[in-house]
């Protein structure tokens, strides 16, 4: 108490700051004043907190010590306190008003404190003014509702790698929020209700959770969300209005998830999308109209899925498009995308759609596929030739001569799939799974032939390099 009063006499008109600033600099730390009075106490081996500051402090750092516990008042009175750092110490217990008596702080830093596990209700009491609050890597797996409640000025919320299986509902009703930060959690669903009143959200990261439900207009608070990202969840359906509501995204995220057929109501609502990243999942069908009201968009990633082909009516209308990623589908080059390799020589930027079949033209670029016409003029799509490896049950007949061909290609292309680590990712999501066409593993009798089957419907079409449709 008698320190708290002390810190208020000597409060020094601004002329001594200075002199202030140095004087009372804590044990271990080194006090800087330049525009303000900075004290920089980071990897000094401290315990604790040291029990007195330089009264007109405006940044703490006490990064990388071993700090276990906060008392009440931990940082006595410091009314011009505005950043408090305590990244990477070892505190386990916060005491409710640890951080009263700093009415000016604006950015309280805690990440990497993996003992925290859990705050009281009053931990962030009388930080009217903060705007920013890092609690990253903290193993928090839940935090009382109302533990906001005193922070109206909140903008940034960074809670990422912690251990939330919900979306904590302490940012209910946040209206001031405009970043949250909560990838890498073990978070299993949107619901209805977990953004609601977040009105100036611009940004929301839930990558790298386990999202496998999202609820009907989950996002229909969010007008003013720019970024969504949901990659690398469980998300295997959605309901048809998902994300309705979200008319200023520019920007959304549903790479690596489950995903396997693309509905024409997701997107309605997106009218400013720029761009969309569907790659990484398992799509095999793409409703017509699916990206019709996208008219903001200019890149569609739509690489690593199941992708035999695509109809042209799935683009409608198609002029706004600037690159659309189609690499590591297994493409089957048949009339039905005679369209897409007339688009590719109308752009003349494109390069790389490898057919996986019919088997006359697997592993050729749809570039180089020649399609012959009937007397008529109609389109004949390429034949299917009765190789081993391309039957539906394996006949005993010798290879031809496309063995050779494949052989060379092959080892060319099990040499690339050790070195690059973008195939692995694609082989992760193909590995143990039935082949594209529905035969399994099991058909094939030799381990060689066994790896061009693999390859040849696959890897092939995985590893050729990117494909890239740039409009006019
Ligand atoms: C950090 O705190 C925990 C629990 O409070 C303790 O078990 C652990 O030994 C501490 N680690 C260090 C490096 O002091
Ligand atoms: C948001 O900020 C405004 C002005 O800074 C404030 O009046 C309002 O109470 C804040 N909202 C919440 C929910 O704290
Ligand atoms: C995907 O679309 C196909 C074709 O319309 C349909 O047969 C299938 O049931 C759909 N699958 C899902 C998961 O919606
Ligand atoms: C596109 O938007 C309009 C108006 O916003 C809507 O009437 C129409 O149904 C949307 N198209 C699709 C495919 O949902
Ligand atoms: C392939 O074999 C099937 C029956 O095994 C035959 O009907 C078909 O005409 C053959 N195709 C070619 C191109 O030889
Ligand atoms: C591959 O997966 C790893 C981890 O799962 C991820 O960090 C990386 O970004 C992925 N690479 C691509 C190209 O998707
Ligand atoms: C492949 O599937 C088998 C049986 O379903 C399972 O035991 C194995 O763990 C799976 N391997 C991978 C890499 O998922
Ligand atoms: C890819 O699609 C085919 C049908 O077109 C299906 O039989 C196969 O299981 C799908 N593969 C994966 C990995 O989803």
């Amino acid at each position: 108490m008698f320190a708290i009063i002390l810190n208020v006499i000597l409060c020094v008109p601004h002329v001594q700051a200075v002199w202030a600033c140095v004087r009372s600099c804590p044990a271990n730390c080194v006090c800087t004043q330049e525009r303000s009075c900075s004290v920089l106490c980071d990897r000094a081996s401290l315990g604790h907190v040291p029990s007195e500051f330089p009264c007109e402090a405006s940044s703490i750092n006490l990064d990388k010590n071993n700090i276990k516990f906060l008392s009440e008042r931990a940082f006595g009175t410091l009314p011009s306190l505005k950043s408090l750092s305590l990244n990477h110490n070892n505190i386990s217990f916060i005491t409710p008003g640890a951080f009263k008596g700093l009415p000016s702080l604006i950015e309280l830093k805690m990440a990497h404190n993996e003992y925290i596990r859990y705050l009281h209700l009053r931990t962030f009491t009388a930080l009217r003014r903060l705007v920013r609050l890092d609690l990253a890597g903290c193993n928090l797996f839940n935090i009382p509702d109302r533990i906001f409640i005193e922070l109206p000025a909140l903008q940034e919320l960074f809670f990422f790698q912690n251990n939330f299986r919900r979306i904590p509902g302490a940012i209910r009703g946040m209206e001031n929020l405009t970043h949250v930060y909560l990838e890498r959690n073990r978070i299993e669903a949107v619901a209805y209700n977990s953004l609601q009143g977040l009105t100036k959200l611009k940004y929301l990261n839930l990558q790298d959770n386990r999202i496998n439900v999202i609820h009907e207009r989950a996002f229909q608070g969010c007008q003013k969300t720019e970024y969504l990202y949901l990659n690398d969840n469980l998300i295997s359906e959605l309901p048809e209005n998902s994300f309705d509501g979200l008319r200023c995204l520019k920007m959304l995220n549903l790479g690596g998830n489950f995903l396997r057929n693309i509905s024409n109501t997701w997107f309605r609502d997106l009218v400013e999308l720029e761009v969309l990243y569907l790659d990484r999942n398992r799509i095999s069908y793409i409703e017509e109209g699916a990206f019709e009201n996208l008219t903001s968009l200019v890149i569609l990633h739509l690489n690593s899925n199941n992708l035999t082909t695509l109809p042209f009516s799935v683009f409608h209308p198609v002029y706004f498009l600037g690159r659309l990623y189609l690499f590591r589908n297994p493409w089957e080059c048949d009339c039905r995308i005679e369209w897409l390799k007339e688009w590719m020589e109308s752009y003349r930027l494109v390069r790389d759609i490898p057919c996986a079949s019919p088997s006359s033209v697997a592993g050729i670029d749809l570039m180089d596929v020649l399609y012959n016409r009937s007397p008529e003029g109609y389109c004949l799509d390429p034949v299917e030739l009765n190789v081993t490896f391309y039957s539906p049950t394996p006949s005993r007949e010798p290879f031809s001569t496309t063995e050779s061909k494949f052989s060379s290609l092959i080892s060319k292309l099990l040499l690339q799939m050790d070195l690059s680590e973008d195939v692995a990712n694609t082989t992760e999501v193909f590995s143990n799974t039935t082949l594209p066409d529905g035969r399994t593993d099991g058909v094939s009798s030799g381990a060689w032939e066994h790896s061009i089957q693999a390859v040849s419907s696959f890897y092939l079409p995985a590893l050729f390099t990117v494909v890239i449709l740039q409009s006019k």
